[in-house]
């Protein structure tokens, strides 16, 4: 696992990023969605699990939730559970606010062969 950073600062992250929205970055050739709630930051797979909308593209909620765009499921940001869990849940990265900037630990990447 390695930490990468995305962010010069906090404050920078939450600038880009409402607290109703959501954003899409690229770490390592992957999609990733990063979301700002009431809770903080919380960086998820962008990838909806149920049929794969960018989750990106969704609100975010005062409960800590993402909703996805097309059929409004509803995933925990902390637990990555689906509110009423009729999918699998969302696939979560560690975040850390650090004094340097914002990281998110991310799969070392496969060889490529
Ligand atoms: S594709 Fe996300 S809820 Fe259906």
């Amino acid at each position: 696992m390695q930490w990468i950073k995305l962010f010069e600062s906090e404050a920078q992250a939450k600038a880009q990023i409402s607290q109703t929205k959501a954003k899409a970055y690229v770490v390592q050739g992957q999609e990733i969605c990063i979301a700002h709630t009431p809770a903080g930051l919380f960086a998820v797979e962008n990838v909806c699990p149920h049929l794969g909308d960018a989750l990106s593209r969704g609100t975010t909620n005062y409960l800590n939730e993402i909703i996805c765009p097309w059929h409004s499921y509803r995933f925990h940001l902390v637990t990555g559970e689906e509110c009423k869990g009729r999918t699998r849940p969302l696939k979560r990265f560690p975040l850390e606010i650090r004094e340097d900037g914002v990281y998110v630990q991310f799969p070392e990447s496969e060889p490529k062969t």
